[in-house]
């Protein structure tokens, strides 16, 4: 039985359907669709000048990404995110002020299918950010794959999206005067294929870079968890040694893409479709972990740094869980 949408809905909740289609579109399908059109017009219309020209743009912009990308206040600021947020809804808990005069780098758990949380808390003002932590700039870093398709890059940089490298994450956390959070998904795609509703099963165990930049930059740490992010839509079955996981480890092997077979709901009905429940997200942001800068930490120092952070990230999970997630949810790290 299909069970469809009511024709009666206020106009808000209609918008904010709206809001997140938007939202699934641009992750799953601007960047093809850009690429395929710019290229098609390029070899076979009499448009080509007009791409020629946005190659010659892309020429000289291409250290942009890496040197702190092309923020938009104006972009950040647009009702649609509001109503973005407010469809599941997504909110940022801070538990600590942060000071204005230092950079941070947020460690965010889980990744889940597409980032909702992190996306609508750091790349957007829909959930209040600039309110919630005055003075500061979130950068979300992204992988740095996305900003070589035309036009999807320009997209995304007006969030403050940056590419996952350390040369972007180092110009952001290396700004003399503060006031810059360079917001890290440590899983990264390998763990949107855990998401789905359940327990919350993170990568982290061989995730060491994260801990290396902050460590050689002498940069604070903050554990950030996304309580929610991980049940908003379904996803097929996919345990290690299945069909579909070697499918999709080497799938990610070769494009570095990762390819999560998810569902929940659609626009019009409830019952198949690439959009997400209707769930609430709820983001706290942790207490930093002051860290002493060393220019070449050793192994075993990091593998200590490691330890603590996930005993913090435990403890965040531990505080907060029967608040926000059903009573039997686990937090499994790998
Ligand atoms: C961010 O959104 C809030 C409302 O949610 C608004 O009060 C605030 O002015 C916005 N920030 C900026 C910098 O415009």
């Amino acid at each position: 039985m299909i069970e469809f949408a009511p024709i009666r809905i206020p106009v808000i909740r209609r918008l904010q359907t709206l809001a997140v289609s938007h939202f699934v579109f641009c992750f799953l399908f601007f960047a093809a669709v850009s690429t395929l059109v710019t290229v098609y017009l390029t070899l076979f219309t009499s448009y080509w000048p007009f791409t020629t020209l946005y190659f010659v743009y892309l020429f000289f912009d291409r250290n942009t990404p890496e040197s702190g990308g092309r923020r938009s206040t104006w972009i950040r600021n647009w009702r649609l995110w509001k109503w973005m947020s407010d469809y599941f809804p997504c909110t940022l808990h801070k538990t600590v002020d942060l000071d204005p005069t230092r950079n941070y780098i947020f460690g965010i758990h889980p990744h889940g299918v597409l980032c909702v949380g992190s996306f609508t808390h750091f790349s957007t003002n829909g959930s209040n950010f600039d309110h919630i932590f005055p003075g500061f700039k979130s950068y979300l870093t992204m992988l740095p794959f996305w900003f070589k398709t035309p036009f999807f890059r320009d997209y995304a940089m007006t969030g403050g999206l940056v590419p996952s490298s350390k040369k972007a994450i180092q110009h952001i956390i290396t700004r003399p005067k503060g006031g810059n959070i360079c917001c890290i998904i440590p899983g990264g795609a390998p763990e949107s294929l855990n998401a789905r509703p359940g327990d919350v099963v993170l990568i982290l165990k061989n995730r060491i870079g994260f801990l290396k930049m902050a460590v050689t930059n002498g940069v604070p740490l903050v554990p950030v968890f996304s309580f929610g992010d991980h049940a908003l839509w379904e996803q097929k079955p996919n345990p290690p040694g299945s069909f579909i996981r070697r499918f999709q480890d080497s799938s990610q092997k070769w494009t570095q893409v990762a390819l999560p077979m998810f569902h929940a709901r659609g626009i019009f009905q409830y019952n198949y479709g690439l959009m997400p429940y209707r769930r609430s997200v709820h983001t706290v942001v942790g207490e930093p972990i002051e860290i002493v800068q060393r220019s070449n930490p050793t192994s075993e120092e990091l593998l200590q740094l490691q330890e603590l952070y996930i005993s913090r990230l435990r403890d965040m999970f531990e505080a907060h869980k029967s608040k926000y997630l059903p009573d039997d949810c686990k937090l499994i790290i790998n």
